[in-house]
């Protein structure tokens, strides 16, 4: 992901200025943590520490909020996220095989990153799409009526860079 360059902080720094004159602080913590991921990929610990300074909030606050909110990646995540439809329509359709067919597959489980930092594996609940369940999204592709060899072979496709239309 994105490297912690000067012009990154920065940037970061004139957002924060930018916010506090708007809002109360704890009402732009959120809009602030987004960024941050939106620059980073997630919120890298030495970044979130310039946050307080520059916020003047305890780091822990910080973080309570970034816990609380599961949207936040509190780890550096992989180029492409995958994520398994495990609602009731897709697992009905063998959701759980396609999951632990990904997890062997990537030697990770779900909430990990592989080595190559190429892949992030998470579970989702219901992707809209149960018409062709069951689902997995890739980034922001769906793909569906997938099996195991079929998933397999699209991470493939995507280890090789040829992102599957
Ligand atoms: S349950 Fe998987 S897309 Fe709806």
């Amino acid at each position: 992901m994105s490297e912690i360059t000067q012009e990154k902080k920065d940037e970061l720094k004139a957002f924060i200025a930018e916010c506090s004159q708007k809002q109360y602080p704890d009402s732009y913590l959120i809009a602030v943590l987004h960024k941050v991921q939106g620059m980073f990929g997630y919120l890298p610990r030495e970044v979130m520490d310039q946050v307080a300074d520059m916020m003047q909030i305890p780091t822990a606050h910080i973080w309570g909020v970034a816990t609380f909110y599961h949207y936040f990646n509190l780890k550096p995540i992989g180029k492409h996220t995958i994520s398994v439809c495990l609602g009731t329509a897709c697992y009905v359709k063998g959701a759980a095989e396609i999951l632990d067919a990904i997890k062997r597959e990537l030697g990770i489980q779900v909430g990990q990153t592989t080595e190559d930092m190429l892949f992030t594996l998470q579970e989702a609940r219901c992707l809209g799409a149960c018409g062709i369940a069951p689902v997995i999204m890739i980034d922001d592709k769906i793909y569906g009526e997938l099996d195991a060899k079929k998933v397999i072979a699209l991470i493939n496709q995507y280890r090789k860079g040829v992102q599957v239309a």
